[in-house]
């Protein structure tokens, strides 16, 4: 596991987009994993002002998100799939085509999961997938479970995990209360994966987390299992 500590938000950010921008200058046809959530904005924010100086070339690469609201599609501004358009994917040179976000509005959910898990195998697996942390100990939708889930899966949202996200929607019965996400066997078989995490009130899962039982109770910690695992924080430690 290799930690780096920055000092603010925006030494994070940097920091994480800087280890994706290299993934992709290193491999232009690399297949990135990306989350949503409030973790990554800034990073985003910096790989987009990264593609505008010219500084890297996003038309190789192919993207497969981690998860999405089951019920919301693409068009409302809560799902997972506007999120990323409008984060990142409309404003640097990704063909949209190869940018994939599970379909929450799949009438089979179970084989939409099997053909996300289908898709991913078919692109060669995950380069560098990047992941936020929940304050349960979630990634992706894993929520905490008597087992580790392997495959893209329908999964009841926690009631914390409904609270937490709330604060993006009107109120929290608005909050969706099933999601679809990739399940632990895409992740921890992407070559490397970037956990970020910032804030005190991220503090205790994270030391859970990492040092901690490896426990499907704290889905995160199966990523101390991972042989390339990159940690970036602020205000954790
Ligand atoms: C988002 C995702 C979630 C978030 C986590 C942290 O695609 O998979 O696991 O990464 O809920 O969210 P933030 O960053 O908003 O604290």
């Amino acid at each position: 596991m290799r930690l780096i500590n920055t000092k603010d938000y925006n030494d994070l950010s940097r920091k994480v987009a800087n280890v994706i921008a290299s993934q992709v200058v290193l491999k232009p046809n690399s297949v990135l994993g990306l989350a949503t959530g409030s973790s990554p904005i800034g990073a985003y924010e910096q790989l987009v002002n990264d593609y505008k100086n010219g500084n890297v070339d996003f038309s190789g690469i192919t993207t497969v998100n981690l998860d999405e609201y089951c019920g919301l599609d693409g068009t409302n501004d809560q799902s997972y799939r506007y999120f990323m358009n409008d984060n990142l994917f409309n404003h640097v040179n990704v063909d949209v085509n190869k940018t994939f976000v599970p379909n929450g509005l799949a009438a089979d959910l179970d084989s939409e999961g099997a053909n996300y898990d289908e898709l991913i195998a078919s692109l060669g697996g995950i380069d560098l997938q990047l992941l936020g942390i929940g304050h349960n100990g979630h990634i992706g939708f894993n929520e905490p479970a008597d087992f580790f889930e392997k495959a893209t899966h329908r999964v009841e949202l926690d009631t914390k995990t409904r609270e937490a996200n709330a604060r993006f929607f009107e109120s929290l019965e608005a909050v969706p209360t099933s999601a679809i996400t990739m399940g632990m066997q895409s992740i921890m078989l992407a070559k490397a994966v970037m956990i970020i995490a910032s804030g005190k009130e991220k503090s205790e899962i994270m030391k859970k987390a990492l040092y901690g039982p490896i426990t499907p109770r704290v889905p995160a910690s199966i990523l101390q299992l991972h042989p390339n695992l990159i940690v970036v924080t602020c205000d954790i430690f």
